[in-house]
């Protein structure tokens, strides 16, 4: 498939858009520093924090605590790792009543209870057996990311 070019420029602090590159839903989310502190509050929490498995891909500009080139954007695959659903996003941080303690918002899936942060790193001991996925990416400029 085709690299996707993408305008980022209306994307507001807080607020996640999607695109489609190759069939798959891409997310770009722009954390705020609330956000960014509930990534890093959850690092013993979560079950491969630097991206380091060799299971799954993640392109070596993102194998790093945010999972991003900029920690402020984050794009990734809005696909479970686990049976490939599509997870609900808590853009709020801070605890959510129903779930867990640590869990500090982030993406959820509805189907078996995978839990992901801001940074889409899953927590241990849920069935997603891997983050979700960085697709390769790269800055145009400051306002235009190119995706594939
Ligand atoms: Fe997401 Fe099973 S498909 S937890």
């Amino acid at each position: 498939g085709a690299p996707v070019e993408v305008d980022i420029s209306a994307l507001k602090p807080g607020e996640k858009m999607t695109v489609e590159w190759r069939g798959k839903p891409v997310w770009i989310l722009r954390r705020t520093p609330e956000m960014l502190a509930s990534v890093k509050q959850v690092d013993g929490e979560v079950a491969d924090p630097e991206s380091d498995r060799k299971s799954y891909p993640t392109p070596e500009y993102a194998k790093n605590e945010h999972r991003s080139i900029k920690p402020e954007f984050w794009v990734g695959v809005g696909i479970c790792t686990h049976l490939g659903c599509s997870p609900s996003d808590k853009l709020q941080p801070g605890p959510q009543p129903s779930l867990p303690d640590n869990w500090g918002g982030g993406f959820l899936c509805p189907c078996h209870g995978s839990t992901f942060d801001m940074a889409g790193r899953v927590f241990k001991n849920k069935p997603a057996p891997d983050n979700l996925e960085v697709p390769p990416h790269m800055y145009l400029s400051d306002t235009r990311l190119l995706i594939g």
